[in-house]
């Protein structure tokens, strides 16, 4: 897969998480609002294959370009962006024709990253779709900041986990496939029972201590895998609290570390201001999701933790 690299001078987020409906897309405009509003460049891009509707939140209902013609017509994603009303802030609309993920070929997804890179922005947020397809991880992983949006639910929690998994899986796989490893993590993984192994944290610990080199290799290429929490929709402390237990759970199990950086309650002006199509983060900046999401945004830029009594 395409080598990690930095948008010019700056920084590529990507806001995924597995489960769909959990607010990736309103967390996507509403971070690159605020962002936009401190100064900083932003290009905002929607990589829902799909279910692209990025555009909508700016209240735009029929994009003149999108990533279809980069998919169909081999146009440059510097010749898509398109201004928003926010200055310092364009967007390059998704692929408006519901063309399936699976159909991006691999050497389309690969120039599909080196534009990404080649953008002339301080940050690139990418909006991702729902799901664990491998281009949905590959493109989590290509990111800076890997962000996932979680609301507190038992299903979100278990899709988020599984999205969080198979993209750690995947880095390890397409890590050590370089050293001619990628196989035999496969293979390990299918017989893990009888290696004595239950979870990733588990495989990754056994590949340290059995092949020392691969073991310098995952500490290398493992030390960026952070992962930053955004929970969504919450209604109570208990919600508020759920950030906490995700950090311990990802660290027992899959070893890695989380930083929670922040929270934005359930609010009726949320969707209000998705059915006025207008940028929450212009519109309804007097309301405490508004106060939240700079919160979270600030710490997304410092990679900090929220900073909640109880919460460690
Ligand atoms: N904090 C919130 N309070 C109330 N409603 C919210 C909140 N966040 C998001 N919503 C609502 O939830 C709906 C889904 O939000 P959004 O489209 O951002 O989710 P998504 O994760 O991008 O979905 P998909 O997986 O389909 O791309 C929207 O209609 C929005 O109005
Ligand atoms: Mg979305």
């Amino acid at each position: 897969m395409a080598p990690k690299s930095k948008v010019k001078e700056g920084e590529i987020w990507a806001i995924g998480g597995g489960k769909g409906g959990t607010g990736k897309t309103f967390i996507t405009s509403s971070a690159g609002t605020y962002l936009a509003r401190k100064g900083r460049q932003v290009v905002l891009v929607d990589m829902d294959i799909g279910g692209a509707n990025l555009h909508t939140f700016f209240g735009i209902s029929r994009p003149q370009k999108s990533l279809t013609s980069f998919f169909e017509m081999g146009a440059s994603l510097g010749d898509l962006v398109v201004p928003t009303e926010m200055p310092n802030m364009s967007l390059i609309t998704g692929d408006i024709h519901s063309m399936a993920s699976d159909k991006i070929t691999f050497s389309q997804k690969l120039k599909l990253f080196r534009q990404i890179m080649k953008l002339n922005a301080q940050t690139v947020l990418v909006d991702l779709g729902a799901g664990s397809h491998n281009n949905t991880l590959d493109t989590f992983l290509i990111a800076d900041k890997m962000i996932v949006v979680l609301v507190p639910e038992v299903i979100a929690i278990e899709n988020m986990y599984h999205f969080i998994k198979n993209s750690l899986f995947r880095k390890v796989k397409m890590t050590l496939k370089e050293y001619g490893f990628k196989e035999i993590v496969q293979h390990i993984w299918d017989r893990r029972q009888s290696y004595g192994i239950v979870n990733l944290k588990e495989l990754i610990d056994y590949l340290r201590e059995s092949f020392s080199y691969i073991g310098t290799i995952l500490d290398h290429e493992l030390s960026s895998f952070q992962i930053h929490l955004v929970l969504n929709m919450v209604r109570n402390n208990q919600d508020v609290q759920l950030g906490a237990s995700i950090k311990s759970v990802m660290m027992k199990y899959l070893g890695i570390p989380i930083h929670y950086s922040g929270y934005v309650e359930y609010s009726d002006a949320v969707w209000k201001s998705v059915r006025e199509r207008k940028p929450f983060m212009l519109n309804y900046l007097a309301t405490g999701c508004a106060k939240e999401i700079e919160i979270l945004t600030e710490n997304l830029i410092k990679s900090a933790d929220i900073d909640i009594p109880g919460v460690a």
